[in-house]
């Protein structure tokens, strides 16, 4: 009875995961600083934004508070004491300004929020002071030099993590997605690629039945009785 109920769970966890493949974009992992790809084959770019001559994109964009920071995607930047940066935060102070450098380039990861698919780089510093920044990329519709960078800075004092929003075209996903949940008409260029989607589906789905089949037998000879077949 127990090994019927094995069957049952396990057959079930089949069905479950076959439907589960389609769950839209799916997670953007990262494979560079300013690069990611969705599960689904669409992607975030960010280097039309990048600055590439060691300065930022975004300079001395203030906070609620005082705080002002600097931020330039993709490649580092120096300003003032902040060497080679991705995410440089000021602080005035007297006689000086105070320079805190909030992560490098090569520290960026991508997180996903599986709840409405966003996706939030995340900076680190690798050296103390440690520090956080994440910077939350929204998507909107214009062109790139409309891209908006807005700098929320720490939710609490003396925080060490730092909150920003990139608001860009650049922060939608990019490029045809090649598995969609809402089947769209296709374009003539990924005609083979959905033809290959389709196959391998078909594949899938016929190994799935005869490993339905296998288990059913099974289950009828390992389950003597009546009711088995009622489960299913
Ligand atoms: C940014 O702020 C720093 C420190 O206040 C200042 O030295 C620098 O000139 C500012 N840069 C720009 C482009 O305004
Ligand atoms: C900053 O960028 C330069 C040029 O790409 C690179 O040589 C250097 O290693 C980078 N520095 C850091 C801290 O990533
Ligand atoms: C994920 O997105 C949902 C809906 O926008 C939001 O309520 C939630 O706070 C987000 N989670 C994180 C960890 O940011």
């Amino acid at each position: 009875m127990d090994i019927c109920k094995l069957k049952l769970i396990f057959v079930s966890a089949v069905f479950v995961s076959c439907l589960g493949v389609n769950y839209g974009q799916g997670v953007c992992t990262g494979t560079t600083p300013c690069y990611c790809k969705f599960d689904n084959g669409q992607f975030l770019h960010l280097v039309s934004l990048a600055k590439s001559d060691g300065s930022p994109r975004f300079v001395n964009v203030t906070d609620t508070h005082e705080m002002t920071y600097s931020w330039n995607p993709c490649f580092n930047f120096t300003e003032g004491a902040c060497k080679e940066v991705a995410l440089c935060g000021i602080q005035p102070s007297i006689p000086h300004d105070l320079y805190l450098p909030l992560g490098n380039q090569n520290t960026a990861t991508f997180q996903t929020n599986r709840t409405d698919n966003s996706v939030t780089i995340v900076y680190k510093t690798q050296t103390k002071p440690f520090r956080t920044s994440y910077v939350s990329l929204v998507c909107i519709k214009g062109d790139t030099k409309d891209s908006y960078f807005k700098a929320i800075g720490q939710k609490q004092q003396l925080s060490t993590d730092f909150y920003f929003e990139l608001r860009s075209p650049l922060a939608c996903p990019q490029g045809e997605p090649i598995v969609t949940s809402t089947q769209k008409p296709s374009s003539s260029s990924n005609k083979a690629l959905e033809a290959g989607l389709i196959t391998v589906s078909i594949v899938a789905f016929a190994l799935m039945v005869a490993l339905t089949t296998v288990v059913l037998k099974m289950k009828g000879k390992i389950c003597k009785g009546g009711e088995n077949y009622d489960q299913l």
